[in-house]
């Protein structure tokens, strides 16, 4: 039986796709949201998030692939048991994430946002410059795009940590795990980057308490979720000064509203999630081998665990 396939997104990225599949896969039936006649025929749909009455709609669906490397925002509690749910695992996703954060990374290292403020008051002052090596990173969730932004800061010689919940070994990067290890961590860390998944376990894990264990003067950079950071705390500390700069590309409500303080603070940097980017012809080839993958009832690569919610 022909594999049938729903996507639902953009016109552009549809054709992309469409032209891609027919090409590797021609057996696979193509359809793009909301056009489809049979809807007991699909059994994958490829979507950001899923239309409304999507498990009575396509009674016979076996597997959503997320268009993005997060899954969140499918609310997988509420997607059946049997329905495998794979997330995107697109290297130029990771490209762009290594970019963004080795970037704003080196924004701060080098006193960038600081410099920027003191154009506005004409202000010369020069601030002492230190070594990459001499510059703590700690990158928060070692997945694969927490792995690939290490190699790009340890490329540019920064002294990089790393934390995840389970135990994690990666070459030049000192690592920490479990919650009783989270605030060793974070004493030892002047940027600290967040790129965790959402989950019960990481809602609200950089509040008050926890921002406060970065050292004085530490900066932050938010490419996970927007519910992971407790933004009234944030502001807090960077009133007070224990924080120097915070680089958000997450929010909990996008877009940001105008009147969020956040969009005013001089310390804060705000970018419109655009952190990582699916990329369409590298995401079209994860999409392509897991599909054959999945006609061959072989494991999927990225598929959920969803004991672990990721
Ligand atoms: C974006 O946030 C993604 O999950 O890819």
């Amino acid at each position: 039986m022909a594999t049938h396939i729903l996507f639902r997104g953009p016109q552009d990225r549809n054709d992309c796709w469409r032209a891609m599949f027919a090409d590797a896969l021609p057996s696979v039936v193509w359809h793009h949201w909301p056009n489809v006649e049979d809807k007991a025929a699909i059994d994958v749909i490829i979507a950001w998030k899923l239309p409304r009455d999507y498990q009575q709609d396509y009674p016979n669906l076996r597997v959503i692939f997320s268009v993005g490397a997060g899954v969140d925002q499918l609310n997988l509690d509420t997607v059946p048991e049997h329905i495998k749910v794979v997330r995107m695992l697109d290297p130029g996703i990771a490209k762009g994430m290594a970019e963004f954060i080795a970037l704003h990374v080196l924004n701060i290292h080098r006193d960038t946002f600081h410099y920027i403020n003191a154009n506005k008051t004409a202000t010369w002052k020069q601030l002492p410059t230190k070594a990459t090596s001499q510059r703590r990173v700690g990158i928060l969730g070692l997945g694969t795009l927490g792995q690939v932004a290490a190699n790009s800061l340890l490329a540019l010689g920064f002294s990089v940590n790393g934390w995840s919940r389970s135990a994690k070994q990666l070459k030049g990067v000192r690592c920490f795990s479990g919650m009783e290890q989270l605030e060793e961590f974070l004493s030892q860390t002047d940027v600290l980057v967040s790129l965790l998944p959402l989950t019960i376990h990481t809602q609200g894990i950089l509040n008050n308490k926890t921002l406060s264990q970065l050292p004085q003067g530490a900066s932050i950079i938010n490419v996970g979720r927007g519910e992971q950071l407790v933004s009234q705390d944030l502001l807090t500390l960077l009133d007070k000064g224990h924080l120097s700069f915070a680089v958000l590309d997450v929010f909990d409500t996008e877009p940001l509203p105008d009147s969020n303080r956040l969009w005013q603070h001089p310390n804060v940097i705000v970018t419109p999630h655009i952190a990582a980017i699916t990329q369409d012809e590298s995401a079209g080839k994860v999409l392509v081998e897991n599909v054959q993958r999945y006609t061959k009832g072989q494991a999927m690569i990225g598929t959920v665990d969803r004991a672990v919610g990721y």
